[in-house]
């Protein structure tokens, strides 16, 4: 990129766009590699949209190493192949203590027989990346490939937070710019498992567990996308060049004082006891970890030493991983049974012989879908591996060939839903099959619960056993049938194992649930294709219930991020009388239907501005601090929501969009007499 300086741009606001670049690496610094943040996300998202406003206006003082140019890169077709000059070796893997006794021996054979430092750091089941940094600046992210040539990831792997765009450099650590790191790209558990959850939602297809999350991530020709997928990074291996280090217990400790991310759990052990101690104990408490790992990878510290024991074939001898028990059983598959959830959906669940899996027994597994089904050809009466990965949920991988009894048969997905005898219909371009009955009853449960939840309108004590039993004493036949339960006292008080108390306490959530955010009442809907980010996103872009209700999918697709298939949706779903009712009631009962405005404190709260034109007596960012300092709020486009529009000199298109909305239009003037009055 060629950067000419602007006359315009003058010194300070360069010198504040590079102290904002320092503050947010120092604070993603402090985040990422020392998990020791100091500031709040909500401070942090407004020093990033500080600078992201500042390069707007500065478009020549954009540089490629700027926090915010990790979402820059355009999609690709295909990935540019780059060879890696150091091939990327894997490790030789072992799966007993035994195994690691022998590596020692064979260690102390070539080296000399006294007690080596060992490096013995987790295994990341992630997928391996190789990082380029020239002159401190990262300039190329690489797969491993066939380990002698890679794919170009460079776009994909800038969209990690975790990954610094540039190190930090420092008198001690300055001879270290040009480097090349290595190390494993993760999803942590549960930012997989949300973001399956949301998938699923979406009807498309889930990933099995995160390191193929993380792959299939990695291989996106999006960059934008990629972004949105909670993936980081954890970095082992460092190729210095010239500069000079002896161990890899010190490139462990100058990777972190580059600013590189670097697990806290590696450890220096004096001896192979250490490891085996090591080793016993991860092997033990990996659950406790975040991420997934499948074992320790064992190095000899010492350069030196590693260089003497060289490498053979593509393995190094001075390495290796040492392996858990993979977490798979197998067991008989005694039946594939299908269940309907709230918006319809089929999905085939596996009916185990009950079988022991680290820590818990297992007598169902996820099947996924048809085509899942089909690809592993399980059928009932097979003994199926069943393996405990990312997941909660157990999945079937495969099943024993050797032991699949006679006349078995493929499993034939079923016609019709189990819950209401309805046929079931494929969605288009979908792997899920769909029961399309609005009244099916297990739809009608799915719908309450998922209402109840507590990611929605978290209703305490309305969970899958009570919501069960009043729709099966007819109380509840639809959503709106909650707010109406105060009104059955009597019945409640009769059902088995309620009483006075329990109905007081259902009452008072039934009660609370009604101050529950506008976003968790879209949420609670169940619209197909809305998960939560979603419903976020349409109820702060609609502000209310009838704009949202009334927008057509044009208006629905407006909504960045917001596609056909889910403007779709939201449409259909809206136009429905059923659901046109449901809303008619919800409103009646008294529940949020617009976007909660009132921010804590300050006078401005609750009051959105958008800044145009230039200010004689403020920069347009000191105007924004000085609104968001008494609890406004400063957007960069006007819409209906915007209550005030602040007009300079020479205003642009949005003076004449506010005039248009009627939206209150305040100069410079009235702005300042606004802000005393506030203030
Ligand atoms: S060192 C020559 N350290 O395991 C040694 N690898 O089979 C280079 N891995 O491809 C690798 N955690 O993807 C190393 N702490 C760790 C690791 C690790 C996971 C992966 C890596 C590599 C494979 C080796």
């Amino acid at each position: 990129m060629k950067s000419v300086s602007s006359p315009r741009a003058g010194n300070d606001v360069r010198a504040q766009i590079e102290s904002l670049r320092e503050g947010i690496r120092t604070h993603d610094y402090r985040y990422y590699v020392l998990a020791d943040p100091t500031i709040s996300d909500f401070e942090y998202d407004k020093l990033l949209k500080r600078l992201a406003d500042l390069e707007a206006a500065h478009p020549d003082l954009v540089t490629p190493d700027s926090p915010t140019q990790r979402v820059g890169g355009e999609p690709t077709k295909i990935f540019n192949q780059v060879r890696h000059p150091v091939p990327m070796l894997s490790l030789a893997n072992t799966y007993s203590e035994e195994d690691l006794m022998d590596f020692d021996r064979r260690v102390r054979g070539l080296l000399g027989d006294v007690a080596y430092e060992y490096v013995s750091e987790l295994k990341f089941d992630g997928v391996a990346l190789r990082l380029i940094y020239e002159k401190g600046v990262l300039v190329l992210a690489a797969t491993r490939g066939d380990g002698e040539t890679g794919d170009d990831i460079t776009a994909n792997v800038r969209t990690i937070r975790s990954v610094p765009l540039k190190l930090k450099l420092s008198r001690e650590t300055e001879a270290y710019s040009n480097i090349e790191v290595r190390g494993e790209v993760l999803m942590n558990r549960e930012g997989f498992q949300r973001m399956n959850r949301e998938r699923e939602e979406n009807g498309e297809k889930t990933f099995a567990n995160p390191r193929n999350a993380t792959a299939g991530t990695l291989k996106l020709q999006d960059p934008k996308e990629v972004a949105r997928r909670p993936l980081r990074f954890f970095s082992y291996y460092l190729i210095s060049g010239e500069a000079e280090v002896g161990s890899q217990w010190e490139s462990l400790q100058l990777l972190k004082k580059l600013g590189l991310p670097v697990s806290e759990h590696a450890k220096l052990c004096r001896g192979i006891d250490g490891v085996i101690d090591n080793a016993r104990y991860w092997e033990n408490e990996r659950d406790r970890l975040p991420f997934e790992i499948d074992g320790n990878v064992v190095k000899v510290n010492s350069f030196e030493a590693q260089r003497t024991l060289g490498a053979v074939a593509r393995n190094p001898r001075w390495a290796i991983a040492y392996k858990f028990a993979a977490r798979q059983a197998t067991t008989v598959l005694r039946d594939i049974v299908v269940q309907v959830g709230r918006i319809g959906t089929v999905t085939p669940v596996a009916e185990l012989e009950p079988v022991y899996l680290a820590g818990s027994t297992i007598s169902r597994a996820t099947l996924h879908n048809e085509d899942y089904i089909k690809e592993k050809d399980v059928r009932v009466g097979d003994t199926v591996v069943v393996e405990k990965s990312g997941d909660v949920i157990p999945a079937i991988v495969g099943y024993v060939k050797e032991k699949r009894p006679g006349g078995t048969k493929p499993y034939r997905f079923p016609r019709k839903c189990p819950a209401c005898g309805e046929p079931v219909v494929r969605g288009e371009g979908e792997a899920a099959y769909y029961c399309e009955n609005f009244e099916c009853p297990a739809q009608v449960r799915g719908r309450i619960e998922h209402f109840a939840s507590r990611r929605a309108m978290d209703i305490e004590g309305m969970g899958e056993s009570v919501v069960d039993q009043l729709v099966t004493a007819g109380l509840l036949k639809s959503i709106a049938d909650i707010y109406d339960l105060p009104r059955h006292r009597r019945e409640l008080e009769a059902l088995d194992r309620w009483g006075r108390k329990s109905v007081d306490n259902i009452i008072s959530s039934i009660e609370k649930s009604k101050s529950r955010p506008f976003s968790k009442l879209v949420f609670g809907l169940g619209i197909r294709h809305v998960g939560e980010r979603t419903a976020q996103l349409l109820t702060e872009h609609f502000g209310s219930m009838d704009e949202l209700m009334n927008a057509d999918q044009d208006k629905l697709q407006f909504v960045s991020d917001i596609g056909p298939a889910i403007a779709d949706s939201v449409h259909r779903y809206f136009q429905d009388g059923r659901n046109r009712e449901l809303i008619a009631r919800l409103r009646g009962a008294g529940t949020r239907f617009q976007e909660d405005v009132v921010k804590k404190g300050g006078r401005l709260s609750g009051k959105t501005f958008v800044v145009t034109g230039t200010l004689a007596a403020y920069k347009r960012d000191e105007a924004r601090e000085l609104i968001e300092s008494l609890g406004g709020k400063v957007t960069e486009s006007v819409s209906r929501n915007t209550d005030y529009v602040v007009v300079g000199e020479n205003p642009g298109s949005k003076y004449d969009k506010a005039q248009k909305l009627k939206i209150a239009i305040l100069d410079e003037e009235q702005f300042k007499k606004l802000i005393e009055k506030s203030g």
